[in-house]
């Protein structure tokens, strides 16, 4: 969270910080900020709320050709000004901005700064304060830099400013991302390739425990005993009209009606030349040596490992557990002899999913992370990578990254069951074309479901989603997505779980929405309907054509059970989305909540 960009060369700094932010508002969004130069001048703009209110505050007749920029996700202090980036040292002398957390501020705080001013309650502060003080020390700018991240304990990204060496952005990063960009005559710092699209695609990524000065017409790479380091740069393969709206009033929006695509693009991508379905040999080697798989994620990717365990489990014939990566970490469970994990992640970005795979890295474990941002992370720090080939997701809330990854997750188990000889009886790639279609046809009818949300949903103040085995999973994502964007208070439960606690919660006009696409499961989940509306539950039954029906509000096309929740999943989704629309929300900015989540 927290996104930081810079920029440093001979055009309008302050417009090309201001696009790049604009781009990286996903990450936060309760304060944005820049701080420019001309000569020794620098200027400090920074305004709580969206890039849009910083914008109105900005002297657009300042001239100055370097900057950095910060959009903001609070995590120590309130969104507010004085906590906003950039901040600046005691004497004004230094600028910075960061991403991260520094755990250990109010101790270095202690340690070095007792007569020193603070003018936030960010542990960010601590960083730009102590630079000046290390300076006053007698040491040049890079060092006193160095001897800071030598101090810190947390992650960063971070850019600086000196108003005596106003030629260079000094940057460093620990565990947040970071990325410096290539021009002609000027560079670039941003969290995000997407950021600076606008003026490069050629980016060199930056490693842990490195410092790099950033000049007009060079970029010097160091580590931290000044070791000057070589690497190659890459170009970023994002197409500038994928992170455009175009003609949708959202991006969510866009990125649902986007998932016929993804299935098309994933079909083609783990295709071989005879058709077949394929996955790097080594992966499959990995998953075939592993005795259990331990699949760890947040959120929605979490949701999406649910689906997944079935298939390893199923067609696979690998035992699978589902980790929530924030509880792994500090509570790992007894592992087996011969663990796999598998981190799904969106943005591969993710702090608490990071941790995990720091740790199981240090016990020797082999890891395959599936993301959809190659050169993430999580995808560096992994042995193996499976990309997830959705295009970039820039609403908040994942619809896209979760159909793409069930379904590269079926692909990853069906190949490995045919490299152990095991039968399985579905043909996943005409069943995937199926599906394809299948959720074609519930983005034709979205206007059907708009009707749905705002007949149950537009007023109401709470929501269940039920199902049973694969169905409580689609639940469960269902109501997380519900709940983030319309804020109305949703969740997903075991149709069988109902009874034994959360049906006290239903009350007159309490609407209910049931999901009903597995066969084995039709009877009792209809049962479960019957349970609520007998307690007055305004009853949403999401079926599957094919299926004994009762009462049905929404069948979808049949395709294979196993399947079903690649598009009975689209339904929820459209229903969160029309759900906030009516509601007045904004829908690809939820409030208090970011896309990527760097922080632990
Ligand atoms: C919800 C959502 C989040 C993410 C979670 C993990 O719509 O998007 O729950 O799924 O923050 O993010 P990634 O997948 O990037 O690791």
């Amino acid at each position: 969270m927290c996104g930081i960009v810079g920029y440093i060369g001979t055009q309008d700094a302050k417009e090309i910080l201001l696009k790049g932010l604009e781009k990286l508002e996903y990450r936060g969004y309760d304060s944005a900020g820049i701080a420019v130069r001309n000569g020794e001048d620098v200027r400090v703009y920074k305004e709580k709320g969206r890039i849009a209110e910083l914008r109105k505050v900005v002297d657009s007749s300042f001239e100055t050709s370097t900057g950095i920029g910060h959009t903001r996700w609070a995590t120590h202090g309130v969104p507010n000004h004085d906590n906003s980036h950039p901040h600046q040292s005691e004497s004004k002398r230094f600028t910075l901005v960061h991403n991260g957390v520094i755990e250990n501020y109010e101790q270095l705080k202690r340690e070095f700064l007792t007569g020193v001013t603070f003018t936030s309650d960010t542990d960010t502060e601590i960083i730009v304060q102590l630079v000046e003080y290390f300076s006053k020390q007698g040491l040049d700018t890079e060092k006193a830099f160095v001897e800071v991240l030598k101090l810190l304990h947390g992650s960063y990204a971070l850019g600086l400013l000196d108003t005596e060496n106003p030629d260079v952005i000094y940057v460093a990063k620990n565990k947040s991302p970071l990325l410096v960009g290539l021009g002609e005559g000027f560079n670039v710092i941003a969290s995000d390739a997407m950021a600076m699209l606008q003026v490069t695609d050629t980016y060199v990524e930056l490693v842990d425990g490195e410092i790099v000065l950033v000049e007009k017409e060079k970029v010097t790479i160091k580590n931290l005993d000044g070791k000057e380091i070589k690497r190659k740069p890459y170009k970023a393969e994002i197409d500038a009209s994928d992170i455009e709206k175009g003609t949708y009033a959202h991006y969510m929006l866009k990125e649902i009606h986007e998932q016929p695509g993804v299935m098309r693009k994933i079909i083609q991508e783990y295709q071989d030349e005879k058709g077949e379905l394929k996955i790097d040999k080594d992966i499959v080697k990995a998953v075939r040596k592993a005795d259990r798989i331990y699949i760890v994620a947040c959120g929605t990717s979490y949701n999406a490992g649910l689906v997944g365990k079935e298939y390893l489990e199923k067609w696979a014939g690998v035992p699978t557990e589902v980790h929530v990566a924030s509880e792994f970490v500090y509570n790992m469970p007894l592992l087996s002899k011969k663990p796999l994990f598998i981190f799904i992640s969106q943005s591969g970005e993710t702090a608490d999913s990071r941790a995990v795979l720091v740790a199981i890295k240090e016990l020797g474990h082999t890891a395959l992370t599936i993301t959809n941002v190659p050169g993430s992370t999580l995808s560096r720090e992994a042995d193996h990578t499976l990309i997830l080939h959705a295009g970039p997701e820039i609403a908040v809330a994942s619809t896209k990254a979760y159909t793409a990854q069930i379904a590269v997750l079926a692909i990853l188990a069906q190949v490995v069951a045919k490299d152990a000889g095991i039968k399985v009886d579905v043909d996943l790639l005409p069943e995937l074309a199926k599906v394809t279609a299948a959720i074609t046809a519930v983005i034709d009818d979205a206007h059907t479901i708009e009707g749905f949300a705002t007949e149950f949903l537009e007023t109401t103040r709470n929501a269940f989603f039920i199902g049973r085995t694969m169905d409580y999973y689609v639940g469960v994502e269902g109501s997380l997505k519900l709940k983030e964007i319309s804020y109305i208070q949703a969740e997903g439960f075991a149709g069988g779980e109902l009874k034994h606690g959360t049906i006290a919660l239903i009350e007159d006009g309490t609407p209910v929405i049931a999901l009903a696409t597995q066969e084995s499961v039709n009877l009792s989940i209809r049962g479960n309907v019957k349970e609520v509306v007998a307690r007055g539950a305004k009853p949403l039954i999401v079926a599957m054509e094919g299926l004994e029906q009762d009462g049905d509000t929404y069948v979808i096309p049949q395709v294979h059970e196993m399947l079903a929740p690649l598009v009975s999943v689209v339904v929820t989704q459209l229903l969160a989305y029309y759900a906030a629309l009516h509601r007045g929300c904004d829908v690809d900015k939820p409030r208090n909540l970011a896309k990527s989540v760097t922080v632990e």
